[in-house]
């Protein structure tokens, strides 16, 4: 079986970082219960900025952390911006990069979205790339969203990435998509991969848009799903356990 990541998207969440350092360890506690083999499934909870030092260096023992977003360039006059080169200083491994909200409200494109990629590659950071249509039945408009965001990446690029599958009408509505459709996006993704020259069966593909505790199961039955970007039930420490179980 495919290595599976659960990935935990606090969003802007919790309102202080007492509240997000508690909701790391107690989040870290439970799935250190579940004493899973890391070589098969990761847990990831991507706090908002202002928690993201303290939760680091919390040390904690059985999940990684990721960022919601960072800016490409190193240092500078980019005002109210953080970038990779920062994340790196606090041993932050992964980053969200093009979540919808961030299209929606930021206007960030698919170009945006590749220049920061690149430069999370180049720091050596993860970057969990979000695409997903605004509609139903856009489902085949997604590969191109991907495409755009991968552009110029060379094949060992490509091959580091996480993809996460989010149609927007499903994220945040408790309208969930079906398996069997999300299946079918992540084949047409792993094609568009495939077609930049990256290995489109490796990459882990996350489905996200109201993942919860009852429907966890539903994708992690699919073999072509590998994981899940979870929002608001990642918050919920119980929940988000259980979803992680659904897929250990
Ligand atoms: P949701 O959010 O689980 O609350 O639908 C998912 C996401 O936006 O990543």
């Amino acid at each position: 079986m495919k290595k599976r990541f659960v990935i935990g998207n606090w969003k802007m969440n919790p309102v202080t970082v007492d509240g997000a350092m508690e909701l790391a360890k107690d989040i870290d506690g439970l799935v250190d219960k579940l004493d899973l083999d890391k070589n098969k499934i990761v847990t990831i909870i991507c706090p908002a900025f202002i928690g993201l030092e303290e939760i680091a260096k919390l040390s904690l023992h059985s999940i990684g952390i990721g960022a919601q977003d960072a800016w490409p360039g190193k240092s500078g006059a980019f005002t109210g911006e953080v970038s990779m080169e920062m994340l790196k200083s606090l041993g932050i491994q992964n980053v969200i990069l093009g979540h919808s909200e961030r299209r929606r409200y930021q206007n960030e494109t698919s170009k945006i979205v590749n220049q920061k990629t690149q430069s999370a590659l180049a720091h050596n950071i993860t970057p969990i790339i979000c695409v997903g249509e605004e509609q139903k039945g856009q489902g085949e408009s997604v590969a191109a969203q991907l495409t755009e965001s991968l552009q110029d990446l060379n094949k060992e690029e490509i091959n580091k990435i996480i993809v996460a599958y989010e149609p927007v009408w499903a994220i945040g509505t408790g309208d969930n998509a079906d398996a069997n459709y999300v299946a079918t996006v992540i084949t047409s993704l792993r094609k568009a991969i495939s077609d930049l020259g990256g290995n489109g069966e490796q990459i882990p593909m996350l489905y996200g848009g109201s993942v919860n505790a009852q429907n966890a199961s539903e994708y992690a039955n699919d073999p072509q799903i590998n994981g899940a970007l979870v929002g608001g039930a990642s918050l919920d420490v119980e929940e988000f356990n259980r979803i992680v179980k659904a897929f250990a």
